[in-house]
């Protein structure tokens, strides 16, 4: 279900989103019985699942990633690539599998798509995650966009329940101030960077708080993202703390940015 799109992609370009994922749903992925991962619209070539299975190793030895791509061709270029705890199989956001999976990563996939399909698509994807339980808070969808070498990143993870929370991602080295990733936002959010919008007074306060925070620019940059955050925390629903805001991450409760105006299910 779904629609072939262009298929670029690049070694290591999903090194943000894999590291965050790892870090964020390493606990939940070691605890499940089947720790089963897709990689939903790799690509042209397997790169990103390659990376997705060892970076998931890492946390849960016994993690396996199921590559899911629309376009049968990149999946018979990807086969051979297969290995112990490494699959690849046609199909799209039905995802073709019997069991329910631990994790669902679609990455630059949706951002192809319209805005209005969103709603729809993240509800099918939601309702195939492993459910809730005792000691679980169930599967992990994580949906977004990048550049072509993954300096800039935002997404949204979103649990059997809906959406959780809106992360951005950068190279901090590379930025000349917050606002720059709005360029990256996923599908449910990039057309509303708007005035009027919360994720546009988000990107207006982050800047802001980056300006403010110039004088530590002389600590360098990640001295700088660090204050920054730390004041834009006083107003917006930040979830993480600094081992994260080192990284070049800042992570905001969905609820907050969620555009003003929407038909989504989830909203
Ligand atoms: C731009 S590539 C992204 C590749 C990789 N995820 C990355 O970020 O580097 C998008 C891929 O998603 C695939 N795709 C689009 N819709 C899909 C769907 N509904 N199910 C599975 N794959 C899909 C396209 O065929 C294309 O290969």
């Amino acid at each position: 279900m779904g629609t072939v799109t262009r298929g670029t992609t690049n070694p290591n370009r999903l090194r943000r989103m894999d590291r965050w994922i790892a870090a964020i749903h390493g606990s939940e992925l070691r605890r499940a019985d089947d720790p089963l991962a897709v990689d939903l619209g790799y690509g042209a070539a397997p790169w990103t699942a390659v990376e997705l299975l060892q970076r998931l190793r890492t946390v849960a030895p016994r993690a396996r990633v199921v590559g899911v791509e629309i376009d049968p061709a990149r999946v018979a270029a990807a086969k051979p690539y297969e290995r112990d705890g490494l699959e690849f199989r046609h199909g799209g956001f039905e995802i073709p599998l019997p069991a329910r999976p631990s994790l669902i990563r679609a990455a630059n996939v949706l951002r192809q798509y319209e805005e209005a399909e969103v709603a729809a698509v993240w509800a099918r994807l939601c309702a195939r995650l492993a459910p809730a339980g005792a000691t679980s808070r169930g599967g992990l969808l994580v949906e977004g966009t990048c550049d072509e070498i993954g300096r800039r990143h935002v997404w949204v993870a979103l649990g059997p329940e809906g959406p959780r929370t809106v992360t951005f991602a950068t190279r901090l080295g590379s930025l000349g101030r917050p606002s720059d990733l709005a360029e990256r936002l996923p599908k449910a959010l990039i057309h509303r960077n708007v005035p009027g919008e919360p994720v546009h007074a988000f990107l207006r306060d982050f800047d802001r708080a980056w300006a403010a925070a110039a004088p530590y620019a002389s600590y360098g940059a990640r001295q700088r993202w660090i204050r920054a955050v730390r004041d834009l925390a006083a107003d917006w629903p930040v979830t993480d703390g600094a081992p994260r805001w080192r990284q070049g991450e800042v992570t905001v409760r969905w609820e907050a940015l969620a555009p003003a105006t929407s038909t989504s299910a989830f909203t």
